[in-house]
């Protein structure tokens, strides 16, 4: 599978899964690679995009589990029962979309209990985001000669929330949800709704 700067935490993000689990729901799924890995332990998984292209990828990949579904459409605008989920992830795909709405949608999509996982994108704006940019250079380099060019095939766009703030408004929306700086450019956040 390719590496990139999304698939590298995708082990850290499975940590946070439940081992057993029946609905997921993975947000702005790009060519599905998540939502393959997630579907080894669910019932069944729903993955959204709103971007053709990818989503005839995902669907073109085979073999797609059983329990995935590739799902084309807008999330901001499709309908989503609450509480319909045991786990949603957002990989790289919350800058896609404004961060209130988007968030309160993933959080009214899942169950009391369940697990919210983001893997965000921060922009270099700050003196510790510039040191810790340097050492992510370095890393990346490294990955990519261990690894291969990183490669990423979904649309992508610019990150302009900056940390401060997503940990800030973060803490606002997910009371008690754990924000954390990754190295290559990522931050992760995780979060439990109360049950
Ligand atoms: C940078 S890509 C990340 C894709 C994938 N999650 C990954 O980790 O490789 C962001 C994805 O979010 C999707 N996206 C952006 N806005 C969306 C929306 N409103 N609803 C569904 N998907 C959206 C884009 O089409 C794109 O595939």
């Amino acid at each position: 599978m390719d590496w990139n700067h999304n698939t590298h935490y995708h082990a850290a993000l499975l940590r946070e899964v439940p081992p057993r689990y029946g609905r997921a729901l993975d947000v702005g799924c790009g060519d599905g690679a998540f939502a393959r890995k997630l579907a080894s332990r669910a019932g069944r998984v729903d993955a959204i995009d709103a971007d053709a292209a990818v989503i005839a990828s995902a669907r073109d990949q085979s073999p797609v589990p059983a329990n995935v579904l590739f799902i084309l459409a807008d999330f901001l605008a499709y309908p989503i029962d609450p509480d319909a989920y045991d786990f949603v992830a957002a990989l790289s795909s919350l800058h896609h979309m404004p961060f209130e709405p988007a968030l309160e949608k993933m959080t009214r999509a899942l169950r009391p209990r369940g697990v919210l996982v983001v893997l965000g994108i921060w922009p270099v704006v700050t003196t510790q985001d510039r040191i810790v940019s340097g050492a992510a250079v370095v890393a990346n380099r490294t990955y990519q000669l261990l690894r291969g060019p990183d490669r990423v095939t979904a649309p992508t766009a610019p990150p302009t929330m900056t940390l401060d703030d997503v940990q800030v408004r973060a803490a606002q929306l997910l009371p008690g949800a754990r924000v954390r700086r990754r190295l290559l450019w990522r931050y992760t956040i995780v979060w439990t709704k109360p049950g």
